[in-house]
This record gives structure tokens, sequence and C-alpha cells, in this order.
């Protein structure tokens, strides 16, 4: 028995998204659907909806999710009905060339659920992320379903399943971030923030924060910023070397995803540093760099997706932090809105004016 549920759907390229209803399948082999308690915006959602991603129309929105198992298909022993989840978009598959190399955190072959979301007419759905949960209930892999402790709150829990994730696992696992080392971070919003906020509980010495937009680095302060530099104003590559001992910082993460940013990044870092991008550039894009200034500076230029988590790793542990009042996600929930009200949070992410919306269900 298939169930109909209100879900949020992109029809069509540039065209307001709208509140509908969908058909969820039950469960197969290998699946689970879910109870979504709420899920936030990403910039992603909006990318789907202008066609940046794929033309694979209509689109159903929505992955950055915390909700409940309400029932799984044949063969899923790692989740039950009533479990609490985080959804994720890196449900390993253990036997790419990757995952046999004990490298899972970049499985190049992650699952989704095979069956399909449909509208009522049969029209079938292409999930964000292959997720899709701006809906009520959603059908997924079971190995997107990560379990974590209910006694948190699902809007922060849900921010763990990207751009928070992406943010903190840019400082602590790709950039590597530890005890002592200077870090710059440049763009302050939800990605960037959680990469201070990760630098933080890392034991990084110095955090410096950078955006163009003061209330952004306002807010960089409170989760863990010990500088903050307006670069609409200021320099930023000298500002960064003046407060690291005219050297440059340790690890310099760009969470813009543009070229000028990258450059700055780049010449930002101390001889031996590592850049982390993780900000997503669109496809116009290019980068011209002195090779010579790429060699004698030596270190590692990284990007970082996802943060390159292991969800199952990072998850349960982000939300113990969480709990223990050692990580304050709840500072990344700007306001709570419901199902029909994806647009206008849409607007309000263009226009700088949050970190997350947070659909609740
Ligand atoms: N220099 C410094 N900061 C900048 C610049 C710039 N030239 N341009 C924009 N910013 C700042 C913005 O003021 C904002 O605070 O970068 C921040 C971007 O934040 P958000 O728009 O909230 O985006 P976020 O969700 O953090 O994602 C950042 O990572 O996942 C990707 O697609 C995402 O590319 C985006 C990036
Ligand atoms: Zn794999
Ligand atoms: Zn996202």
């Amino acid at each position: 028995m298939s169930q109909q549920v209100k879900a949020v759907i992109a029809r069509a390229k540039g065209a307001p998204v709208e509140v509908t209803t969908i058909v969820v399948p039950d469960p197969g082999p290998g699946e689970a659907v879910v109870k979504v308690q709420a899920c936030g915006v990403c910039h992603t959602d909006l990318h789907y909806r202008e066609g940046g991603i794929n033309d694979e129309f209509p689109f159903l929105l929505g992955h950055e999710a915390a909700g409940v198992v309400e029932s799984v298909g044949e063969g899923v022993t790692e989740v039950a009905p009533g479990d609490f989840v985080v959804l994720n978009w890196r449900a390993v598959c253990g036997q790419c060339r990757s995952c046999r190399r004990g490298r899972p955190q970049y499985c190049f072959a992650t699952h989704n659920a095979k069956q399909k979301m449909t509208l009522l007419d049969g029209t079938e759905l292409s999930p964000a992320l292959g997720i899709g949960a701006f809906a009520e209930k959603t059908l997924v892999a079971a190995g997107q379903c990560t379990k974590v402790d209910p006694a948190a709150s699902p809007a922060v829990a849900g921010l763990l399943g990207c751009g928070v994730m992406a943010g903190l696992g840019a400082a602590i696992n790709t950039g590597g971030v530890g005890r002592g080392d200077s870090v710059a971070v440049i763009g302050c919003g939800g990605v960037g923030g959680a990469a201070v906020m990760g630098s933080r509980l890392a034991g990084a010495a110095k955090i410096i924060a950078v955006d163009i937009d003061d209330r952004k680095l306002e807010t960089a302060r409170r989760l863990g910023a010990t500088h903050t530099v307006n670069s609409r104003t200021t320099d930023p590559v000298e500002a960064i070397r003046e407060l690291t001992d005219g050297n440059g910082a340790d690890v310099v993460v760009e969470a813009v995803g543009r070229p000028e940013t990258y450059k700055q990044a780049f010449y930002a870092r101390d001889l031996a540093g590592t850049v982390v991008l993780v900000g997503v550039p669109t496809p116009e894009m290019t980068l011209e760099l002195p090779l010579l200034d790429v060699f004698g500076r030596g270190g590692a230029l990284k990007s970082s997706w996802y943060g390159d988590c292991l969800p199952s790793r990072d998850f349960p542990l982000l939300i113990d932090l969480h709990l223990q009042g050692r990580l304050d996600l709840d500072a990344f929930v700007t306001e709570t809105i419901e199902l029909d009200a994806v647009e206008q949070a849409f607007e309000r992410m263009h226009h700088g004016d949050v970190l997350r919306s947070v659909v609740i269900l």
C-alpha cells in the first residue's frame, strides 16, 4: 500500500516551488520510509529549482532532515520502525574501489532508494540529493538513515544532514584542524559558521572569520571566532597575515566558492598550510594562479565534499557533543517555518538574512 503525503516540488526551471500531494511507495528491499519531522532549507535546493544541477524535473526538494523511521523493507537490519534518524546522502556501498581501500567517506557508489516517489498522475519525482524531505514522509535507502540520540531536537539534528556537517567536516575531517592551529574561514554563512565552530571544537588557537557582511561576522564570534575581518573594507590576506605574525593561517577554509575568495584563501595560508574549498563554484568559474606559487608554497589544496563525513561515525558523535553542551547547533536555526513557506525562505537565504530556515512538519 502506497501513501499520499504533502510535499514541496519544483516543477520547472525557475518556477516557484509548490506544495502538492505525492505518492510514497511502501519500502522495498533495503529501503525505509521516514516520517520527516524537520528539514532545513539549503542552497542546493535552490540550485535544483534553478536548473543548476540537472534537468530532471520535477524535483522533490529538501535533503537536510531528521525524522522517525516508519517502516522498513526486506533485509533491513540497521534501522527499525521508531528509530530517530538523521538522513544522509552518503549511504556507503562497501564495495566500490574507495570503500574497498578503507576510505568509505569517499564512497563513489552511494545508495539511494530504488523505487520512485511520484506525483498523483504517476510522474516520477527526482528527490534532491536522493532524499527529498520537504515531505511529510519520504522513501530512502535504509543506509541513508543514521540513528542518533532522540533527545536532540529534530530541527537541530537535521542540520547535520548537509550544511553544518559540510562546514564542520571541512575544518575537522578535510582540513585536519588540530590543537593550537591558526584557522581562517572565508565566508561565514551556515557552512563557514560551522567551520568556525568545528575549529573551536578541535582546539584551534586562533580562528579568523572573514565575510563581507557584519551580521555574519557577529554570528561567527558567537560560534567561536577569535578575530573578524570585513573583506569589503579590509584586505583579508593582509589582515590574516598580520593576525598570524606575518605568516598566514595553518588552515584556510573557503566557504564561498568563487575564484577571488579562493585566491584569498591560497595566499592567506602559511607555507605548507592547507586550503579547503567547501563553497560550491558554478560551471563558468575558472581559476588562474602562478604555478610557481602553487609549487613554492607547498602544503595542500583540498576540496571537501559533505565535510568528508562518514555519517555513521560523525552524526551520533556530534549529536552527543551537542547534548553535552559542547556544540551549539541551535545557533544555526534562525527560524522555523511551515512546509508552504519554502519559497519565501529561498528569498531570505538569497538576501543573506538567515543561517538556516528549518521546515517543521
Ligand atoms: N568574501 C567573503 N564572504 C563572502 C563573499 C566574499 N566575496 N561573498 C559572499 N560571502 C559570504 C556571505 O556574506 C555569506 O555570509 O559568504 C557567506 C555565504 O553564506 P550562505 O549564503 O549562508 O551559504 P552557505 O549555506 O554557508 O554555503 C556556502 O557552500 O555548500 C556551499 O552552495 C554552498 O557555495 C555555498 C557555500
Ligand atoms: Zn563505496
Ligand atoms: Zn544541502
